[in-house]
């Protein structure tokens, strides 16, 4: 390996305080031509932090950013587009009633000699940027009527709008199906031959392995580390991250599973799902495995009452129920946390304590009080064993990091106690350290007798957590599997559609 070569952009003893926080304390970062530096950190260590910082979102309050060698400052989005910064957010910033061309181009767009927006022009340049990275989307589309997995490649083409040399990606796969995320692997490959520099914030190991050439870690607000990637493994970069090694063994899960709690059979959708029938019992952890698209979200929608089955029967505790709306499943004793949880999730503007407390209202009121004593004790209960990083309870959970944000709506709605919950994807965003954290209060919720579906793309996740496991593929159950019969070539094979080979099919 040569010496890379100077970096584009330095970051040094940068810091930012927050009321409460310093989240960050003197960092440095060095983003290099050519190559993808990953920027690791728990919950809460400062990462999307820096990237506002490098996006002119947040003035830092000391330190200086230089491009190439040149101290420079970044006071606004266009400062950082005259930079050449450009970043695909967390939560990139969207307008849903604007179309796919408008959103790319919306500050930049092209004009007419009298100044009006050229919109032949901008439909040409948003097609183009859409065929680059291969999205399939029409440029005249209303946002609001695409799906998370397309919003997410409009917000990449709109980050490749501007003539970038550095771009920046915010876990950038989180939303993505698999097939996208390869696609996203080849458009980082594209631009790292074109020499841009690619800073990367991920919690997915095996992802940061595969595409990062550098690697650089904060804890807690500050720098810990950096280095080449081709010199460190995983446990040693989990070390570094985390403060400690991370074993992360699954929970034993003493299964005293009981009775059946919610029957579902014959549960069809004209296009999505089709014969979706199960059982769930007392106290279990039933997973839900299948690839991005094989319809496990849009059943959990239809049995939360989201949406309507074409057909389909629900039983609850061995009595048939209508559940119409959420309402209904809430009643029931039905609770839904969604994969897209920034939208569905937690109420900015509300303190953390509120966020959770607010679904539970009956349960910490009394005659019609509120009391505020109770309330605080049951948010802190679910904060401290979710892992929560946040300064004190009372604080806006707009301020939280992406994961910790995540870890409140999970917190609201276990804390209603229901019968049966529903996790689409309970991990995804949380870092590392916190994930068996949060594994492991899943498994002493079920041993209380919580029924839990868990609908997961994480093969260790299924198999360490689910008692049982169901495998769906094109919107039908393929396979249910328990036992010896969890194994991850087993689990991936039915959810491929790939038929056995001799040798797979023992006995
Ligand atoms: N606008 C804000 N006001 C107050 N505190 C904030 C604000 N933005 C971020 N923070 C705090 O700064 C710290 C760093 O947050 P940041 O979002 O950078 O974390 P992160 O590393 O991106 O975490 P995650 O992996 O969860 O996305 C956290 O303690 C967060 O609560
Ligand atoms: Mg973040």
């Amino acid at each position: 390996m040569t010496k890379p070569a100077l970096p584009v952009v330095s970051m040094d003893a940068i810091t930012k305080t927050f009321p409460g926080v310093k989240a960050l304390d003197a960092v440095r970062l060095d983003l290099y031509p050519g190559q993808v530096t990953a920027l690791v950190g728990e919950n809460g260590a400062g990462k999307s932090t820096t990237v506002k910082i490098l996006t002119g979102i947040y003035r830092p309050d000391g330190g200086t950013i230089r491009i190439d060698g040149t101290p420079v400052t970044i006071d606004s989005a266009n400062a950082a587009a005259d930079a050449g910064i450009t970043a695909i957010h967390q939560e990139t910033v969207l307008f849903d009633e604007l179309s796919v061309a408008e959103n790319i181009f919306i500050g930049h767009a092209p004009r007419t000699r009298t100044g009006l927006i050229d919109k032949t022009q901008m439909h040409r340049a948003a097609e183009k940027l859409l065929r680059e990275i291969d999205a399939p989307i029409d440029p005249r589309t209303r946002l609001r009527d695409l799906g998370i997995a397309n919003k997410h490649l409009v917000a990449i083409a709109r980050a490749l709008s501007v003539d970038a040399r550095v771009v920046i990606m915010d876990e950038p796969t989180a939303a993505l199906s698999h097939k996208e995320i390869t696609e996203l692997y080849e458009l980082i490959e594209t631009l790292k031959s074109q020499g841009k520099a690619i800073l990367f914030i991920s919690h997915k190991f095996d992802e940061i392995f595969r595409i990062a050439d550098r690697y650089t870690v904060f804890r807690d607000g500050a720098f810990v580390g950096e280095g080449r990637i081709a010199d460190i493994d995983e446990d040693a970069l989990v070390k570094m991250m985390v403060g400690r090694t991370v074993d992360h063994i699954f929970p034993d899960r003493g299964s005293t599973i009981a009775e059946d709690v919610l029957q579902v059979a014959g549960y069809s959708h004209p296009t999505e799902f089709a014969d979706i029938g199960f059982t769930l019992r007392r106290g279990e952890i039933l997973g839900f495995y299948g690839l991005v698209g094989a319809g496990r979200s849009e059943f959990m929608q239809a049995l939360f009452g989201i949406t309507k089955p074409s057909k389909g029967v629900c039983k609850i505790s061995g009595k048939i129920r209508v559940i119409r709306s959420p309402a209904d499943a809430v009643a029931n004793g039905i609770v839904y946390v969604p994969e897209d949880r920034g939208r569905q999730g937690a109420i900015i503007g509300l303190p953390i304590f509120q966020n959770i407390t607010l679904p539970s209202l009956g349960r910490t009121s009394r005659a019609g009080f509120l009391r505020l004593a109770e309330e605080f004790a049951l948010a802190r209960t679910y904060a401290e064993r979710l892992d929560l990083r946040a300064a004190a309870l009372d604080q806006d959970v707009g301020n939280l990091s992406g994961g910790n944000q995540q870890k409140i709506v999970i917190a609201k709605w276990l804390a209603t106690q229901p019968q049966v919950i529903i996790l689409d994807e309970p991990t995804k965003g949380i870092d590392i350290g916190s994930k068996a954290a949060v594994h492991a209060f899943m498994a002493e919720l079920a041993e209380q007798g919580l029924s839990i579906i868990m609908v997961s793309s994480e093969i260790p996740e299924v198999i360490g957590m689910s008692d049982r496991a169901i495998i769906m593929r094109d919107g039908r159950i393929v396979a249910e599997l328990e036992g010896d019969a969890l194994r991850p070539e087993t689990l991936v094979r039915h959810a491929a559609g790939i038929t056995a080979s001799p040798q797979l099919e023992e006995a």
